[in-house]
């Protein structure tokens, strides 16, 4: 593969806290990196950079890590246009059109939903997204779920199993069966495909009950816990997660102060998700309470056909600046250092020696332009494991 060269950078966001200008970004100027094996073999001084074989020439823009998306919906047919545009006449959102997006995932063929997964991977990929969980949640059925982690599972390593995404029309008034089948055969099917389990746990999907006795047996078969929590109304999915010893907990729109102080003494990261309330027209979640509290967020794109329709992580982050009051650092840093955290990964997110060499080279001199300039394709290379994804 040899070695690559990225240098005349504007400015380089490590996040490798205290080095650079101190800060969480580890902001540097005048660096170079180096290239060697689809990994980070070195970040200094662009005058002290050792010799390459190839240079990749950020002509004075910005250079971050890949952005680190670690919630969406990918494995999917269909669209629901229609009812976005009901919603931005005055409809509610209720997550009652997931069960509409179910019946065109099981009557899609295996290489319609593998077509739609990369044509998303894809999309993403030239927005600077380079490492990407997607869920299962549309099929409800044991070979559904599983074909649907198997089909994530070739094009990402990150891949959860949401079979608790709503309980599906066959099992209506019989949750107790379902979340059987969910915790028996659909989760011995779904597991060798899968890294994590989660559970939709919100007013008309799934209770506390339900939701800790799928994530315990998830727990117990070798997968982490994640979780959509608090996104509808507020409920006990935070802090069920926080006990559990969740990675992460999604959404958190709806959030009691004990919410806050359970998050804020654990490790388990608070990722928020602002294209679902863009999309469903609804409150923000309070970022700024979260942040001020110590508690360590995320933002994701929570990409699915329904709540959130956007592959875009700038667009997110250009959201959660205007909309939630994250600074423009406390967003990049999310967007990347904190996706990775959420998905307990130290070698993305990161721009140091070791790390996967997932980079974007921004047309723009400063991480700052990415909300600076909401909607403008910034992007302007993406290198994904050492390799320059698309020319400029
Ligand atoms: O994260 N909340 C549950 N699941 C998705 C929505 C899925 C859908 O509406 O199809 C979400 O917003
Ligand atoms: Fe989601």
């Amino acid at each position: 593969m040899g070695s690559l060269l990225v240098d005349d950078i504007g400015e380089l966001v490590t996040n490798v806290a205290g080095t650079g200008d101190g800060g969480p970004l580890g902001l540097r100027r005048d660096a170079a990196v180096l290239i060697e094996d689809g990994r980070i073999a070195w970040v200094g001084p662009a005058r002290y950079a050792p010799a390459a074989d190839r240079r990749v020439d950020a002509r004075g823009g910005a250079v971050l890590p890949g952005f680190v998306d670690s919630h969406a919906h990918l494995v999917f047919a269909g669209d629901r246009a229609a009812e976005f545009a009901a919603r931005m006449a005055g409809e509610p959102y209720t997550g009652g059109g997931i069960r509409t997006t179910v019946g065109a995932t099981r009557a899609a063929s295996d290489g319609q939903l593998r077509a739609t997964v990369r044509r998303l991977v894809g999309e993403a990929l030239r927005q600077g997204t380079t490492t990407i969980e997607t869920k299962s949640g549309y099929g409800l059925t044991v070979a559904d779920e599983a074909r649907s982690l198997r089909i994530a599972a070739e094009v990402t390593a990150e891949t959860t199993f949401l079979g608790a995404h709503v309980v599906p029309a066959e099992y209506a008034g019989r949750p107790d069966d379902y979340v059987g089948l969910v915790c028996g055969p659909m989760l011995a099917a779904a597991a060798p495909y899968a890294r994590w389990v989660d559970v939709f746990c919100e007013r008309g999907a799934f209770d506390a009950d339900h939701a800790r006795a799928i994530l315990t047996v998830g727990q117990a078969a070798g997968l982490g816990v994640r979780l959509h929590a608090n996104q509808l109304g507020p409920g006990p999915g935070v802090q069920l997660g926080v006990e559990l010893g969740a990675a992460s907990v999604d959404h958190c729109t709806h959030l009691s102060d004990a919410d806050v102080d359970a998050l804020a003494g654990s490790p388990t990261v608070a990722t928020l998700l602002p294209g679902a309330e863009f999309s469903t027209r609804s409150p923000y979640p309070d970022a700024r309470r979260l942040l001020d509290a110590g508690v360590t967020v995320a933002l994701a794109t929570d990409c699915n056909p329904g709540s959130s329709y956007t592959s875009s992580m700038p667009f997110c982050v250009a959201l959660a600046v205007r909309e939630m009051r994250m600074t423009p650092a406390e967003a990049v840093w999310a967007a990347t250092a904190g996706g990775a955290r959420a998905l307990r990964r130290d070698d993305v997110g990161v721009l140091r020696p070791g790390a996967r060499a997932d980079l974007i080279v921004l047309d723009a001199p400063s991480h700052l332009h990415l909300a600076y300039r909401p909607g403008v394709p910034l992007i302007r290379q993406v290198l994904h494991n050492g390799v320059p994804q698309c020319r400029s």
